[in-house]
């Protein structure tokens, strides 16, 4: 059947969604290991899936409305306030959101090469995403940025660390950018997956909300990556409380499970387990990343829980050669692998010596 004259001009005119990967589709994914997808390999902590479970027992009523204690025990872990906080089902959500609050028709949306949701946010409303290369070794390009800032820029996405890149900014250097963006264009931290970071000057820019600093600063953060809960869909974002009140008038309403909550907040107080977890993909990050530089990859350098490397080879070809032995991993430009479990990545190292050998 064809429908005629009901879709919006923006939809019409948008590009397929990037989200979702082409080959991800034509895999049984309950049948290979996931690498491709930055999932987290341990799973969640068993006081969070013991709380999941507890809460599921009320699935009959409706949560918390406004997710009062779960922004509450979110604000209280960042020094904020509850009306520093607006949730979402996952990140994904709130980029949406950021959509609806802040873009008109024809606003730029300034970012480097990152997670493809942002040009999907800004096609939505027909504002235009201006995609800037990286550096050499992949990290953003500020100066680039900054240079590229018109009367049309709306909003500025800064991935840190980036995806798919797994590189990262130093703290002084973004704050010196944020800095000096102008006051009426949004800067969009994305920190999907800052918690895995070592580098001492790999820091979150929560620090400038909590100092009050005099810019639409927008921080994203989920549970799904450090706290491995993206099957339950927790994402929020701190920023102002002025720019959270006009934010909430953009999202769907109740929009977190009764379960995602008690399970969000029981994850936040087990640091323990999920310190010993980063423990553990710290030691699957160094492995990965000095066993396929002795394979002869181009390895760059992360702070997260993937690995961004060039095998020297066609990426999508080499995702189909490892996902044939069991794995599935990524392609964007060139490869891109999670952290697994120990076992997990040593038959990833295995496969990659056996296809490079051959190639
Ligand atoms: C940089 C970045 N931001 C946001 C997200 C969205 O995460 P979620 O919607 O699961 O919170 C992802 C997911 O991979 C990501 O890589």
């Amino acid at each position: 059947m064809e429908f005629k004259n009901i879709f919006s001009e923006a939809i019409i005119n948008k590009e397929d969604s990037k989200r979702a990967s082409m080959i991800a589709s034509k895999v049984d994914l309950n049948k290979v290991i996931r690498m491709g997808f930055n999932e987290h390999p341990y799973g969640m902590s068993q006081n969070t899936k013991a709380a999941i479970y507890e809460a599921s027992l009320m699935g009959n009523y409706y949560g918390d409305f406004q997710a009062s204690k779960l922004r509450n025990s979110i604000a209280d872990n960042y020094g904020l306030k509850i009306e520093n906080v607006i949730m979402g089902s996952g990140s994904s959500a709130i980029i949406d959101i950021l959509s609806s609050t802040f873009l008109d028709k024809e606003d730029e949306v300034l970012m480097c090469r990152t997670f493809p949701a942002f040009i999907d946010m800004a096609q939505m409303r027909q504002a235009k995403p201006v995609i800037l290369p990286l550096n050499d070794d992949m990290t953003y390009d500020l100066n680039g940025i900054l240079e590229n800032i018109n009367s049309k820029t709306k909003m500025i996405i800064i991935c840190n660390p980036n995806n798919p890149t797994g590189t990262y900014l130093c703290a002084e250097k973004l704050e010196e950018f944020i800095k000096k963006v102008p006051n009426d264009v949004v800067v969009v931290m994305d920190e999907a997956y800052i918690e895995f970071a070592t580098a001492p000057d790999c820091e979150s820019m929560v620090k400038l909300l909590r100092e009050k600093i005099n810019k639409p600063l927008i921080v994203l953060k989920t549970f799904s990556k450090f706290y491995g809960m993206a099957g339950m869909r927790v994402g929020y974002a701190l920023a102002d409380e002025t720019i959270i009140k006009e934010m909430q008038k953009c999202s769907l309403a109740w929009n977190l499970s009764r379960p995602a909550q008690e399970g969000a907040i029981a994850a936040l107080n087990d640091v323990e387990y999920y310190d010993d977890v980063k423990n553990k993909i710290v030691e699957g990050r160094n492995y990965l990343s000095r066993e396929l530089g002795e394979l002869g990859c181009k390895v760059y350098d992360s702070q997260t829980n993937f690995i961004y490397f060039d095998a020297h080879m066609d990426s999508l070809e080499l995702v189909s050669e490892v996902v044939k032995r069991g794995i599935i991993i990524s392609s964007a430009v060139h490869s891109r692998v999670s952290i697994g479990t120990k076992e997990h990545n040593e038959k990833f190292i295995n496969i990659m010596t056996e296809i490079l050998r051959n190639k």
